[in-house]
């Protein structure tokens, strides 16, 4: 079974063309993406783990399942994973977070990690990494060797991002076949330059403005 899961659904599908478009506005760009994230976050908790619980409606005792109590850690890839991580919180509202800065190099076009942050036990948790663009695959790549390092098991990381092209899904499963993937799309190729095409351009500067 593929580990990639492409979130298609009609309003995912909307939103993300809207958010493509070149004219979009930086507030407009902000919230759709914080938008798009909350469905990204639905499908990435489906199999949080739950448990039975004894409740008194009005009407009478009931047995329910609530999240059995999963912790979690939502770890954004600096600079432009922040814009994902409110969409995470609106879902996870008790989640941790930690902080994978990386730069891609503009000769080298390697990530270079800066700085790495993590809650204490971020071994026990199962963490949400969050970066808007699986372009080469490489920062995501080292995100999760750090992680590893840190006693993270990949079957415990999953991996959530807006658009991602076939050159980084292929670099993720080969390394990393145990991480899964979710997308809100899955576009045609990178170019010369690592951009993904069609994509939306630099989705840190389109977030913060910095065009
Ligand atoms: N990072 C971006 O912001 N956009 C791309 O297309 C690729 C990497």
């Amino acid at each position: 079974m593929s580990n990639l899961h492409i979130i298609d659904h009609p309003l995912v599908q909307h939103k993300m063309a809207m958010l493509r478009d070149k004219d979009l506005g930086t507030k407009d760009f902000r919230d759709l993406v914080n938008e798009i994230t909350m469905f990204l976050g639905y499908e990435v908790t489906r199999d949080l783990p739950q448990e039975e619980v004894e409740i008194e409606t009005p009407l009478m005792k009931t047995t329910q399942k609530v999240i059995a109590g999963k912790k979690l850690a939502i770890a954004p890839i600096l600079r432009a994973g922040l814009g994902m991580v409110d969409g995470m919180l609106m879902l996870m509202p008790a989640a941790k977070v930690g902080h994978i800065g990386m730069y891609r190099d503009h000769e080298s076009l390697e990530p270079q990690e800066y700085f790495f942050k993590m809650p204490n036990d971020i071994s026990e948790r199962q963490v949400i990494v969050v970066d808007p663009m699986l372009a080469t695959g490489g920062s995501a790549m080292m995100a999760f060797d750090s992680l590893v390092k840190r006693g993270v098991d990949p079957k415990q990381i999953k991996f959530v991002c807006l658009v991602s092209c076939p050159e980084g899904v292929k670099a993720l499963q080969e390394n990393y076949p145990d991480i899964e993937i979710y997308t809100a799309a899955l576009d045609e190729k990178l170019n010369e330059d690592a951009y993904i095409l069609p994509g939306l351009g630099d989705a840190g500067d389109r977030l913060f403005g910095t065009l």
